[in-house]
């Protein structure tokens, strides 16, 4: 008995909880947010399958959370690397219930007309054409399943804005418009949700608000809201832009 208990930890990746838990796909958990989900998820018995592209954060990730966790380094901005690394997870772990497009980057604080076109691309690659590359890969196998939840992060400033982040923020309110569409393509049973997450202290909040980012909450606070937050979506949240409840998410 004992023997079996310790078997089925070590296949709900050390969760104490049982195998029964959602599978979960999240971009970008090398650092903030994804990092502080992937802990909370799989410490509340889920699976989860990440990825970024720091491949030193990913071997740690490896060796912290055993299988059917998986991690690998894998950049949402590569239509290509994103196919493979779809197809893998689809045919090795199976089809997500819930797939987040967390991997995101903000251009450092400048106007418009002093960003470079290299840094315009990147961001819109990353924040809006990667959520694409992931979605193009990973839900016709959710849809054909008839079940799963997309959801898209977004940001408060992808409903609102500020000097110096005009890039980022038209990949937020790009987000917001893709994934409502999206919510109407998809069947009876499934979601997609536009995310903003609330205001958390990571290197992002930290690149645009400065030593100020320190006033806010950490990921890792942040997550154990937003993961119980995120495990309850289903289809009747599908098309809502929703907003974690975390403290200056609203204001
Ligand atoms: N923090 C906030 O207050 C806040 C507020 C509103 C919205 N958000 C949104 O929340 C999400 C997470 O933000 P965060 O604050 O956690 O940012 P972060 O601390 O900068 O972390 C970003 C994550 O995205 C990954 N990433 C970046 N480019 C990638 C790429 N091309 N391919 C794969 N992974 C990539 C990074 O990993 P690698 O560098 O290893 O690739 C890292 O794991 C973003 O979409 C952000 O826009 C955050």
């Amino acid at each position: 008995m004992a023997a079996a208990d310790a078997m089925e930890r070590h296949a709900a990746g050390n969760s104490n909880m049982s195998t029964q838990g959602k599978t979960i796909v999240i971009t970008g958990v090398t650092r903030g947010l994804g990092r502080a989900m992937t802990g909370e998820f799989i410490r509340l018995g889920h699976s989860v399958i990440g990825c970024g592209r720091s491949e030193k954060e990913i071997a740690q990730l490896r060796m912290q959370f055993a299988p059917p966790n998986h991690f690998s380094a894998v950049d949402v901005a590569s239509d290509a690397q994103i196919a493979a690394w779809a197809k893998n997870i689809l045919e090795t772990r199976g089809v997500p219930d819930l797939l987040l497009n967390n991997a995101g980057l903000i251009n450092r604080n400048a106007k418009l007309w002093e960003i470079g076109a290299d840094e315009f691309s990147r961001v819109v690659d990353v924040n809006l054409k990667g959520a694409a590359n992931v979605i193009r890969h990973f839900v016709p196998a959710m849809v054909a399943r008839g079940s799963g939840v997309i959801v898209n992060f977004s940001s408060g400033w992808g409903r609102s804005t500020d000097a110096e982040v005009a890039p980022y923020c038209a990949t937020k309110w790009a987000i917001e418009g893709l994934t409502q569409a999206l919510a109407q393509e998809l069947p009876p049973g499934m979601a997609a949700v536009p995310l903003n997450p609330g205001i958390i202290d990571t290197d992002m909040l930290r690149s645009c608000f400065g030593g100020s980012a320190g006033g806010y909450p950490t990921a890792q606070e942040w997550a154990k809201i937003a993961v119980p937050f995120l495990l309850k979506l289903g289809p009747s949240d599908n098309g809502r832009p929703l907003t974690v409840p975390v403290r200056g998410a609203n204001d």
